[in-house]
């Protein structure tokens, strides 16, 4: 090691020379004070706790009211993954597609060389071990982040199987993405620590030929906890398309039958279209008998199997979710898996300690608490809200919970073959056009339909609000390669398939959101969304028909079990309808989405949109 520091060696159990030697290379770059290799075990979680309590990045929250919990407030620059700054680093340009940011590797290794010589001084290196998926099994993959935040590893311990354990899986020269990540605040001799280091300058950067993770100057979710959007997602897109499998942006349930028969579904929506809510679905009164249990909440990946089944696991241990909004009407079992162990972050603290967030006044008949102090630390109060529209918690808020703590988890959660995945969902945010659920009538068109997708932004999103943004397979920040080979990799995919004779599961195309002419939205949604589940299932299991539209096959009015709601026949109408004019801008829209997405783009995807028009002018 080139650094006059005397480091602490490698524990005895870790037996990999490459991972050793690569730790020792990051040190000399970093040079970090300390190197700290963590084991994972529940005694060093409350030591790293205690360590950010101390440095004032942690409050402990009211042991009564929130046992064993904390709240982290990040710097207000530094509150959400950025993808202006996220970068696919592959040898050609072409393979990172238009929907990347991309730098040629030898430019970005030149850029990030100087920001990561010495980027970790007068901090602690962690050496965190991660399995994305349960240890050992045959669709999960081992990381090691090297980070420079306590906040991290906590955050990791949750999120991930992290610890000794991982090593064991590893052996002496098992493979592992190697994940960078500092907060690029090195600390001169003396200088004070801020409760939340980061860097205006940032830099997420994938390089996806070496499988390598470099990440600099966030301290913040997606941006430093590299095995989530970075690995999970970015770069094991790139070896699912190399080994055959599936990396998707999809959570995951099982739904059991009165009769027992269990099935899972995996499902993809871009932020801010109530993925977790589904993925911990309570089914409405009216549902007896029927449950609905928790794989994921929001990557699956996915191994098509020699029996011509397709099998998924989750790949993370824990849900980083989004706080503002999930109320016990909206999401009861996340709510109660929030009572104990769960980190916070940038929501509000109330006078007795505990967190508070917009949205949780709908559990306590509208009542907000009279003062709190809100994520950035300053006095709030309803009034103080209602003058300046000051949040109490940022919209991007966040818990972090082990899945363990969901009462709705589904007991395969763990299991290393992963679970059947018998019908796929794809649904964005549209007031307007895409109808409440339709069924792709071949794998290509299910695929047309995941390509096609799209998203109005919300309040929480950059950019104008209400503008469709399309985001095929809600994939469009995570795919680590070209839009279009992807479409071609999931084509391949069901090609494969056909060849062997084996069935696929059914696609789906849903949409919660369509608003009548009030500007209101018709459909409930959240537990009643259970009602287009069974509608899944039905034709899963081949009991309900359906009804030919230009855009798939759509329930009918008498198939949908409407115990419990009083949802007439009309406003069923206005979620299902196929506006013909609307159609026809919508198909123009899908023309200039395929002509950004052109090269590459599957003749199969082209011929698709054709059958469509002519459908529509029928
Ligand atoms: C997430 C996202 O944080 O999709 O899961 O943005
Ligand atoms: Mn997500």
């Amino acid at each position: 090691m080139s650094s006059s520091v005397e480091y602490a060696k490698a524990p005895n159990y870790v037996k990999n020379a490459k991972l050793v030697a690569w730790v020792a290379e990051i040190a000399a770059l970093t040079k970090p004070a300390a190197i700290y290799w963590c084991d994972g075990s529940d005694e060093e979680y409350a030591r790293m706790c205690d360590l950010l309590v101390k440095a004032g990045t942690f409050k402990k929250l009211n042991e009564a009211k929130r046992p064993n919990s904390f709240l982290a407030c990040s710097d207000p620059s530094d509150v959400a993954r950025v993808e202006d700054r996220t970068f696919i680093c592959s040898e050609k340009k072409e393979n990172a597609g238009p929907t990347n940011n991309w730098m040629a590797p030898a430019e970005m290794r030149t850029t990030l060389q100087p920001l990561f010589d010495g980027c970790m001084k007068g901090r602690t290196m962690y050496v965190i071990p991660f399995s994305m998926g349960p240890l050992g099994s045959d669709i999960a993959h081992i990381g090691i982040e090297l980070s420079d935040s306590a906040y991290v590893v906590v955050n990791q311990k949750i999120m991930t199987r992290m610890g000794k354990a991982v090593y064991d899986v590893l052996g002496t020269d098992g493979e592992f993405v190697p994940c960078v990540h500092t907060v690029g605040a090195p600390l001169e001799a003396g200088q004070a620590d801020v409760t939340w280091p980061c860097n205006k300058n940032k830099y997420i950067v994938h390089f996806p030929e070496t499988r390598e993770i470099w990440s600099f100057g966030s301290g913040y979710g997606g941006n430093a906890l590299l095995g989530k959007k970075c690995f999970a997602l970015r770069i094991a897109s790139n070896m699912a398309r190399d080994e055959g499998w599936l990396a998707e942006h999809m959570m995951i349930l099982g739904v059991t039958t009165p009769e027992g028969k269990k099935y899972h579904v995996a499902a993809a929506f871009p932020s801010a279209c109530g993925k977790t809510n589904f993925a911990m679905l309570v089914p409405p009164a009216g549902f007896e008998g029927w449950k609905v249990t928790t794989v994921g909440d929001d990557i699956a990946w996915i191994k098509p199997r020699a029996d011509g089944k397709m099998y998924a696991i989750n790949p993370e241990a824990g849900y980083f979710g989004v706080a503002p909004g999930t109320n016990f009407h909206t999401n009861q079992n996340c709510m109660s898996s929030l009572n104990k162990n769960v980190i916070y972050t940038n929501v509000g603290l109330t006078d007795d300690g505990d967190v508070w967030w917009e949205g949780m006044e709908d559990d306590n008949g509208g009542v907000k608490p009279a003062h709190l102090i809100d994520w950035q630390g300053k006095d709030w109060t309803p009034a103080i809200a209602k003058e300046t529209g000051a949040k109490a918690a940022h919209p991007n808020a966040r818990f972090t919970v082990a899945a363990i703590n969901n009462a709705a988890l589904d007991p395969e959660w763990d299991n290393p073959k992963g679970v059947v995945i018998d019908a796929f969902m794809f649904g964005g945010r549209r007031s307007t056009t895409v109808p409440l659920a339709t069924e792709a009538r071949s794998w290509v068109e299910g695929v047309y339909m995941a390509a096609t997708m799209g998203s109005e932004t919300t309040a929480a999103a950059v950019g104008q609000m209400g503008v469709v943004r399309r985001d095929p397979f809600a994939m469009l920040p995570f795919c680590g390669y070209n839009m279009s080979d992807y479409f071609q990799h999931w084509l391949n995919v069901g090609a494969k398939f056909k060849a062997a004779g084996q069935s696929l599961p059914n696609i789906y195309c849903v949409n919660w959101f369509r608003k009548d002419a009030n500007g209101k939205f018709v459909w409930p949604g959240y537990s009643d969304n259970m009602r287009v589940l069974k509608w899944i299932i039905d034709r899963v299991e081949g009991k309900a028909q359906g009804v030919d539209t230009m855009f798939g096959k759509a329930p009918l009015f008498d198939e949908i079990t409407w115990k419990g709601l009083n949802f007439s026949a009309d406003q069923f109408k206005t979620v299902t309808s196929i506006d013909k004019a609307a159609w026809a801008e919508e198909l123009k829209l899908h023309e200039a989405h395929f002509q950004q997405l052109a090269y590459h783009l599957p003749k199969e995807l082209v011929e698709t949109k054709a059958l469509f028009e002519q459908k529509l002018s029928a």
